[in-house]
């Protein structure tokens, strides 16, 4: 469908699906945009619905008191993942001083808007407290079995699934990287995870994520491996996340995606495309076609999660330019849904075409 935004009034073209609540006209000014609020456009997460997916967004939660923040994430989204706030860093920056307050504040956000939360991440070498660096064998090992039972207790009932294991392969994929668990409790740090987060909490999905392993690649052979080993010794892992960090110029194909999907439902695994985000700045053109050649690839990567019965649905790291940790990690870029004012961009039609499978 389309919308137009005239002053504050939204009017629906005529013959297209209504999904808005549209809102009442507050102002007579003649101005003419085409594109229209946040908070205003129809919600992506009726689309998903519909087609039986979740729609996410990471979040921050020191973000959730701005009124625009949360007002679009709530209009449109309907599963969470805390960005930051439930790493092992986060939660104990200092030994046995567990932190849950910005973790707490996240889930009550969600219930309270309807959304389903997903746990992230329990064992990720990338938030390791410093204190585990100077630890012994032994001590990792307790320390290790402490944090999974105590985080995974804390939000047992709360989230509906947990990343368990995040970025254990290599960059290259040529085998497992080399982190500070598997130098000191081996190779079955891993299936040690899963079994202790089973056992903390039954209910939960236990997810492996990992990135760069969306297509069929090196690097997702590997994860197939793993998780396939996991699968044949009876370790607890429930699906894949692929988090789809990528970029414009260079993504992954979608019949590539779709087998890597397919290949891993085989092993009666689901999947979720759990991080997603399209790098645009190198994208050659003005900045309309670099906005159209992103809605395209959001529209057929999202795509092929809607036509796959085992993907369970799809998580943006972030929904606003304003605040997205690419600019941080890979230079300033608009890699997301809605723009800095939190309007919606060519993207955000992308998705919601995929959602609504057309
Ligand atoms: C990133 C967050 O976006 C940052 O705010 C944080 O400082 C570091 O982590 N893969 C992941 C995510 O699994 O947890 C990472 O999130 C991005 C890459």
């Amino acid at each position: 469908m389309s919308i137009v935004l005239v002053g504050a009034m939204l009017v629906l073209q005529p013959g297209c699906r209504d999904r808005t609540t549209p809102v009442a006209p507050t102002t007579t000014t003649t101005t003419t945009t085409t594109v229209p609020a946040g908070i205003q456009a129809e919600p992506l997460r009726d689309a998903a619905r519909e087609s039986g997916k979740l729609v996410g967004a990471a979040v921050q939660s020191g973000l959730l008191a701005d009124g625009r923040y949360a007002g679009v994430l709530a209009r449109h989204f309907s599963y969470l993942t805390a960005e930051y706030e439930m790493k092992w860093d986060a939660i104990e920056r200092v030994r046995g001083n567990n932190n849950f307050g910005a973790g707490d504040a996240i889930v009550a956000y969600g219930q309270a808007n309807g959304m389903q939360i997903k746990g992230h991440a329990l064992i990720w070498h990338g938030s390791v407290p410093e204190w585990v660096g100077a630890l012994s064998a032994a001590d990792l090992r307790a320390a290790f079995e402490n944090h999974i039972r105590t985080v995974a207790e804390h939000y047992r009932g709360r989230v509906i699934a947990w990343d368990v294991v995040n970025e254990a392969i290599a960059d290259d994929g040529s085998g497992l990287r080399d982190t500070v668990f598997r130098q000191k409790l081996g190779d079955q740090y891993i299936a040690d995870a899963f079994r202790l987060t089973r056992q903390a909490d039954p209910q939960a999905l236990l997810f492996y994520n990992d990135y760069g392993g969306e297509g069929l690649s090196q690097k997702s052979n590997r994860i197939y491996d793993l998780v396939q080993g996991l699968r044949a010794q009876g370790v607890p892992i429930d699906g894949v996340g692929l988090q789809m960090h990528i970029t414009a110029t260079n993504p992954p194909s979608e019949a590539s995606i779709a087998a890597n999907m397919r290949r891993l439902a085989s092993l009666g695994l689901s999947v979720n495309i759990s991080e997603m985000d399209v790098r645009i700045r190198d994208v050659p053109g003005t900045a309309q076609i670099r906005l159209d050649v992103q809605k395209s690839v959001y529209r057929s990567h999202v795509g092929v999660c809607v036509a796959e019965p085992r993907c369970d649905g799809v998580t943006f790291w972030g929904f606003t330019d304003a605040h997205s940790w690419i600019d941080r990690q890979f230079g300033a870029d608009d890699p997301l849904l809605f723009d800095e004012q939190y309007a919606v961009k060519p993207a955000y039609y992308g998705v919601l075409d995929a959602l609504w499978r057309r």
